[in-house]
């Protein structure tokens, strides 16, 4: 499986503890040096190091044994690098505008296999908490229309930052 968008992960340590895959690939850009955390924290920060450093040190157990593979890159030429049919499920919560979750699905959906599983996170028009628009419902709606994909969960958060969970139909 992969995480597209790790940030401190947290929810990657969530998806581990639950889910036990035997692959583990964490996609981010890695752009954070020492002193850029985000969303108020100071999780790195404190540490003098960078996001990318954090991750390898937080789960230096599962690196260690061949389960957690960082693949740092922008997320579509990352996930290009994959076998098709590769994934049995994906979290996707990198990007959110429109264009990115756009060229995310269109590698994704021969990345994924048949019946394989997409978790889209934020599945909402708009992040009330830093203003600005997000293009996941529109991205993630045209790949809907087509009829031939399954929903089969949505996942309802306080704040509106809701998981939509897609079984992918080839
Ligand atoms: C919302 S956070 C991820 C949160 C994480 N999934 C969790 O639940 O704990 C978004 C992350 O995606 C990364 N990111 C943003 N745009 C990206 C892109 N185009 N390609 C790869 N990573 C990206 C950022 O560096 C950031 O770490």
């Amino acid at each position: 499986m992969a995480e597209v968008g790790v940030a401190y992960g947290d929810f990657s340590r969530k998806i581990i503890d639950s889910m036990n895959p035997s692959k583990f690939y964490a996609i981010d850009i890695f752009a954070s040096g020492p002193g850029e955390d985000f969303w108020g924290r100071t999780d790195w920060a404190d540490l003098n190091i960078g996001q990318k450093e954090f991750i390898e040190r937080k789960f230096a157990n599962e690196i260690g044994n061949g389960k957690f593979i960082l693949k740092k890159g922008l997320s579509w030429d990352v996930l290009e690098t994959f076998d098709d049919n590769y994934f049995d499920y994906v979290y996707l919560d990198a990007a959110h505008d429109y264009d990115s979750v756009k060229k995310d699905i269109r590698v994704l959906l021969n990345k994924v296999k048949n019946n394989g599983i997409i978790q889209f996170n934020d599945y909402t028009l708009y992040d009330w908490s830093t203003n600005a628009p997000y293009g996941v419902v529109r991205a993630v709606d045209e790949m809907l229309v087509s009829g031939k994909h399954e929903i089969i969960f949505f996942c309802l958060q306080t704040g509106g930052f809701n998981d939509i969970v897609v079984k992918i139909k080839k």
